[in-house]
């Protein structure tokens, strides 16, 4: 009897007692986490040059929904943003005016405000400038700034709208307002996340899986490229720092922040995807080339790091990254204003 009620009383500690390690295990993975990621923040942050008002809000809501944005009245925003998948378009890269495919993948524009830059290859400094891109770039909208403007112009609720977005001034219809309010409302569009739970404390919010697969994240140093708020969208890296990828992943010529800096060191330079929902955002990578997630922490591991990590370590990382997939923003679909007969009409 003595022996048995011994081995249980051992079997109960040994028991009782691994839980307690685990946990030791996972304060100390919190710290170290807590240095290189940052959880999102409660409110909605503050962007330089342009508070952000409920107005404010409301007309970049308005301005990323319309398509009439667009020269052909076509695509807004939201078309390659798509807010209901994940904030993108799910396409290899873009389609936009007249049919045509862009050069890149979209990134997402959840959370993008958090980005130290904008684009693959950060050539807009935030998401201001950013917003004045598209609607100009011949792939994507073909727009003009002045069309954009006489777009506005010409229905009187816009006008009011940007009236109330900025009140101080005598001339608020401007290109530049218009990209500012789109700046504010994309400055909503957060997505808190069971990370950002268990960064604040929640054991429960990670699976052990995910919890392993966040050690080797970090072990592994996919962290020292993917790391704050958005676990990336921070610094600049070749891709292919270790070894290149085959053209397949890595068209040739694609040479990334080289276009922006024009110096040799740049070529095949790109900006440290964010990952945050990066589960609901394939294809991968600026070409858009690789549609199975673990397919591209695997090209990672090989190109960045020079590893090759276990199909346990694999699985692992891929259910770690399901944790940054967030609670997608409620949107409500905006009525937009109706055209007038001074509206431009669209072109093809
Ligand atoms: C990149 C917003 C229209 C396709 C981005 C980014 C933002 C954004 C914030 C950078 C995200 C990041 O770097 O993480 C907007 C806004 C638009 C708009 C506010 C409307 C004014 C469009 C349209 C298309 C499109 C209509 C497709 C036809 C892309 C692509 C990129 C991108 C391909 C990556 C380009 C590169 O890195 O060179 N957009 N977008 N966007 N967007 Fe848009
Ligand atoms: C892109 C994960 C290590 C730099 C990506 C993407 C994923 C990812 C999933 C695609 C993002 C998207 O398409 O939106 C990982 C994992 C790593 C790792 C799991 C560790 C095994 C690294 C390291 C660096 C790095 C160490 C820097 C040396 C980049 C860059 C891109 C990227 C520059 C953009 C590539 C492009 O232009 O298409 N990463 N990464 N990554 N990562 Fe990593």
């Amino acid at each position: 009897m003595f022996p048995k009620t011994m081995a249980a009383v051992c079997a109960l500690s040994t028991a009782l007692a691994a839980p307690a390690l685990a946990q030791e295990v996972r304060a100390d993975l919190r710290d170290e986490a807590l240095d290189m990621f940052s959880p999102l923040p409660s409110t909605i942050p503050s962007v330089t040059d342009n508070p952000i008002t409920a107005e404010k809000i409301d007309l970049g809501k308005a301005l990323f929904f319309d398509p009439r944005m667009s020269a052909s009245g076509v695509f807004s925003c939201n078309s390659c943003h798509n807010l209901a998948t994940g904030g993108d378009d799910n396409l290899e890269t873009s389609i936009g005016h007249g049919w045509q495919k862009g050069p890149r993948n979209a990134p997402t524009v959840l959370n993008a405000v958090f980005n130290a830059a904008q684009f693959w290859d950060g050539r807009a400094p935030d998401l201001a400038a950013q917003a004045k891109g598209p609607v100009q770039a011949g792939v994507e909208m073909a727009n003009t700034p002045d069309n954009v403007l006489a777009t506005l112009n010409s229905m009187p609720q816009y006008v009011a709208w940007f009236r109330g977005a900025f009140p101080e001034q005598d001339e608020p219809v401007s290109f530049d307002n218009f990209a500012k309010a789109i700046e504010a409302y994309e400055a909503t569009l957060l997505t808190p996340a069971p990370f950002d739970a268990w960064l604040n404390g929640n054991d429960d919010a990670l699976t052990e899986e995910q919890v392993r697969g966040l050690q080797t994240f970090v072990d592994a140093g996919c962290a020292s490229c993917h790391n704050g708020i958005n676990l990336g969208g921070q610094d600049y890296f070749p891709f292919g720092l270790v070894e290149k990828p085959g053209a397949d992943v890595l068209p040739e010529d694609d040479k990334g922040r080289f276009a922006v800096t024009e110096t040799a060191y740049d070529e095949y330079v790109f900006r440290a995807a964010p990952l945050r929902n990066i589960e609901v955002t394939a294809p991968y990578f600026h070409s858009g080339k690789v549609w199975d997630l673990r397919t591209a922490v695997e090209i990672m591991a090989s190109s960045q790091l020079g590893a090759e990590l276990s199909e346990g370590e694999l699985d692992d990382v891929v259910a770690f990254l399901g944790s940054l997939t967030g609670e997608m923003p409620e949107v409500s679909y905006p009525v937009l204003p109706a055209e007038t007969g001074d509206t431009p009409r669209p072109t093809a």
